[in-house]
């Protein structure tokens, strides 16, 4: 796909080539990620960081990428302070605030709601969330996530196995990666889940299709025993009409080191897109897991700065002009031994 200019909405937008170009940008930003150079390269572009769901990891981090190649960044975080809490259309919302941005990152609790927001815009939107329906970004930084753990263990992605665990009926995170990793051979994608929140049937179609070999099971043990990584996800609760559906399934398949040790193969990764649920009754990856140094939560959360950063320069076409504002960083910031 040509970046330049492109909204990124959907990771069906992306083919292998797509995603290793984007890798490599990724690559080559590394050292600004981790502040041992910095560019002004973005200097007077602003981000809208139009975020109308809660969010963590993914606004902080698209903000923090954007000031990272020198932009600014302007913030919506809940419906209630914007407009659209007055009546006002997305497609209204769209045209003003694309006069305020040169580039709009947008999640949004319906599906498709970005794509609608994307049409009236006048600057590249990037879908942060939309619904349970996608989270491109997210299934990127995840991938990349994936590709180096298994690097570590001398594997590649293809003949990847993979445990997807959890609410796999609204989760977005797992539809994007599903998709992601279907454009990959010899994929083995164990889907582990109740019964009632299944992979839904298109994605599972569009698996099949691509020759992917699933298994679908409700038994967290017999699904986390031969593979590579498991991917473990949130019960969706905000996208249930009725809370008390969702706490039926709370709790139901959590992985602790016991677990673990009695079933999975040796240097089996742990991931979750997270937040994970922590509280007593959900327990979704136990504290336990802590010590476990294939727990990789943390270290893919990091990777959603390089993967977003890298989503911009190739979006706003900087990335041969980020070498020529490097300088070398003259701070260092740190807790003291
Ligand atoms: C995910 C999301 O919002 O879809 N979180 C994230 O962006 N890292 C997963 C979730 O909320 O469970």
């Amino acid at each position: 796909m040509d970046f330049r200019g492109s909204h990124i909405l959907s990771i069906d937008q992306f083919d292998r080539s797509d995603i290793e170009k984007l890798f490599s940008v990724a690559d080559k930003l590394e050292p600004y990620a981790s502040k041992e150079k910095i560019t002004r390269v973005l200097e007077g572009a602003i981000l809208g960081n139009m975020f109308f769901e809660p969010s963590t990891r993914t606004r902080i981090s698209f903000g923090a990428s954007f000031n990272l190649l020198g932009g600014n960044v302007r913030e919506i975080t809940e419906v209630g302070s914007s407009s659209l809490a007055k009546g006002e259309s997305l497609a209204d919302t769209a045209q003003v605030l694309s006069g305020y941005s040169d580039i709009i990152v947008m999640r949004h609790p319906e599906n498709d709601s970005v794509q609608r927001f994307a049409e009236a815009s006048r600057v590249p939107v990037i879908n942060a969330g939309d619904g349970s329906n996608e989270h491109p970004s997210q299934a990127l930084l995840d991938l990349y996530t994936i590709q180096k753990e298994l690097s570590q263990n001398g594997k590649s992605i293809d003949g990847l196995r993979i445990a997807l665990v959890g609410d796999l009926k609204y989760g977005r995170a797992v539809h994007s990666l599903c998709k992601i990793l279907s454009l990959h051979d010899n994929v083995t994608m164990n889907l582990i889940s109740p019964k009632e929140l299944r992979i839904p049937s298109e994605i599972a179609e569009l698996l099949a299709s691509r020759g992917l070999n699933i298994k679908e099971t409700e038994n967290l043990e017999d699904g986390i025993s031969e593979v590579d990584i498991i991917y473990v996800t949130r019960v969706q609760e905000e996208r249930f009409k009725d809370k008390n559906d969702a706490n039926k399934y709370r709790g139901l398949l959590s992985l602790n080191q016991s677990i673990y040790t009695a079933n999975c193969e040796p240097n089996t990764v742990i991931m979750h897109p997270l937040p994970r649920d922590s509280r007593s009754d959900a327990n979704e990856l136990d504290s336990d897991l802590y010590e476990n140094p294939n727990l990789a939560i943390f270290r893919q959360a990091d990777n959603g700065v390089v993967i977003r950063m890298a989503i911009f320069a190739l979006v706003l076409d900087i990335e041969e002009k980020i070498e020529e504002t490097s300088r070398p960083v003259n701070w260092k910031v740190g807790l003291k031994d």
